[in-house]
């Protein structure tokens, strides 16, 4: 597995994610998206809307505002639960989530070795006085203070003067923005339930120990679905909740692996009774083996009837669905297959990273799915001096930017500009070469065709330039290589 040392190194090389604010020394936590990172991530999100929202019969899409109103919070628990546990230390005032303590190593000054510094690993005992961690584990020398509540939402005074300005949140999950919308869709876009409400938008957390890259950051964002079933149905002889969020974590585990995630690195965590949200009858989160361990790449809770009924109670509006058939108003029970953006970045860039020996040098290419690969295509004059090959290439740079990402280099000669590429996951070069434009002086005819080398095997082929267009939306809408290789022959 690639270290996160090397794909943080990758992605600030290459443009994929830079540290925010980085000329004023940088901000905690927070990650600017460079040109090849913006096309990523906007490449999963719309695979991720066109798969869950778009392509369902029994999906519609939201967009709602980061900023609501502040009885939102009450009523969803976020203002009275949505904190972690934290101490301080005394002296170096170095701030610690309660439940990870266990798993920080730990600075020791021991008093039987004359006060020797150890670091001593996470939850182990000094080997030479026997001590267990007590006092601060950064600094080794400080008291902790007992532990304090720590709410995890950002605050912002809305209106324009300072005193008078209400209280209200950054939103810390774009899911409340759906509940309060559910009567809203329901009665503008007449649905029978079962049916779901898909939103991706930020969310933002003051979180008290964030860290690993884009791992965990105080604002980020999500791709939410509530999906709402009636609690008094069955399905296969199931609760319809039940069977639903089967049917939910199924889809997801499906759509990872579909875009590329190797099965052995993803699993399944179910939450045990005393680690489930105080909403959830039942969680299951999809870990992924990140650099830093197995880890939570997205949850998947069946939520009940909690938060429509807790907006129903603080707003006085019901919000119930009528059941045409049993004549009776329900609340829905809600599944909710939430994923972050950042992390599903994340496991796809650590996931298609590959480090290969080709012809006895090391080759770095990264592996992604062709439809989430930032660039799709990249077009490469063989020679920069002649015009005429930098015309057409141009050429076809702009005709397959018409619907694809595409990128024109001929800054390096061939083979770098093929090793530029493979590093950052384009799944298709295209060289103009003498041939295609051919050669006057020396007679020799232009045969119209170019060079479309695969990223993966490096196999090359060469088609019409006319034909191009088509070829490369074949080979992006899944036709094997070889199929296309195999028929490159024919006009
Ligand atoms: N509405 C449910 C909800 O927000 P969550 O498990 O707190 O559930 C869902 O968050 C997903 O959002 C996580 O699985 C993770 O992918 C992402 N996420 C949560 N906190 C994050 C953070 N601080 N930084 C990056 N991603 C985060």
């Amino acid at each position: 597995m690639v270290s996160m040392e090397t794909l943080v190194s990758l992605c600030k090389r290459r443009g994929f994610v830079f540290q925010s604010s980085e000329i004023y020394g940088g901000i905690g936590s927070s990650w600017d998206y460079g040109p090849l990172g913006v096309e990523l991530r906007n490449k999963i999100k719309r695979v991720w809307w066109r798969d869950f929202v778009q392509r369902r019969p029994d999906m519609l899409g939201l967009d709602a505002s980061i900023l609501m109103h502040p009885t939102v919070w009450k009523a969803s628990g976020h203002v009275d639960n949505f904190t972690d546990p934290m101490v301080d230390c005394r002296e170096c005032r170095h701030r610690f989530r309660v439940d990870q303590l266990a798993e920080t190593p730990w600075v020791h000054y021991c008093p039987a070795t004359k006060g020797n510094k150890f670091t001593i690993p996470a939850g182990g005992a000094c080997s030479h006085c026997g001590a267990a961690r007590t006092l601060c584990p950064d600094c080794g020398k400080g008291e902790l203070t007992p532990p304090r509540q720590f709410n995890l939402m950002f605050k912002t005074l809305m209106g324009p003067v300072e005193e008078d300005a209400a209280v209200t949140y950054l939103r810390p999950e774009t899911a409340q923005g759906i509940f309060v919308n559910f009567d809203n869709v329901l009665q503008s876009m007449r649905r029978k339930l079962p049916f779901g409400i898909g939103q991706i938008g930020k969310a933002f957390r003051n979180e008290i120990t964030p860290g690993n890259f884009i791992f965990r950051t105080r604002e980020f964002e999500q791709m939410e679905i509530e999906y709402f079933v009636n609690p008094h149905e069955t399905v296969e002889g199931r609760p319809a909740d039940e069977y639903w969020h089967d049917r939910w974590i199924e889809d997801c585990l499906a759509w990872f692996r579909r875009y590329g995630i190797q099965s052995d690195n993803l699993r399944l965590h179910e939450h045990a009774r005393d680690e489930l949200a105080h909403y959830a009858k039942r969680t299951a989160d999809v870990q992924y083996r990140f650099p830093i361990g197995w880890s939570e790449l997205m949850g998947i809770a069946n939520r009940t009837d909690f938060d429509l009924k807790q907006h129903a109670k603080f707003s006085g509006k019901a919000l119930t669905y009528f059941d045409e058939e049993r004549k009776e108003h329900v609340v829905p029970y809600v599944i909710e297959p939430s994923a972050g953006v950042d992390r599903a970045l994340l496991a796809f860039l650590a996931d298609a990273y590959r480090e290969e020996e080709v012809r006895g040098e090391k080759r770095v290419v990264l592996r992604f799915h062709p439809e989430l690969a930032p660039a799709s295509v990249a077009v490469l004059p063989l020679l920069k001096k002649r015009d005429d090959i930098v015309r057409t290439a141009h050429a076809i740079r702009d005709e397959l930017s018409r619907d694809l990402t595409v990128v024109y280099d001929d800054t390096a000669a061939i083979g770098r500009l093929y090793r530029r590429q493979d590093e950052v996951g384009t799944p298709y070069c295209v060289t103009v070469d003498v041939q295609t434009v051919g050669d006057s002086d020396k007679g020799e005819p232009a045969d119209g065709k170019v060079t479309i080398r695969d990223r993966d095997s490096m196999e090359q082929i060469r088609v019409e330039a006319a034909r191009l267009a088509q070829v490369i939306g074949d080979l992006l809408r899944g036709t094997a290589w070889a199929e296309v290789a195999a028929g490159a022959g024919r006009s």
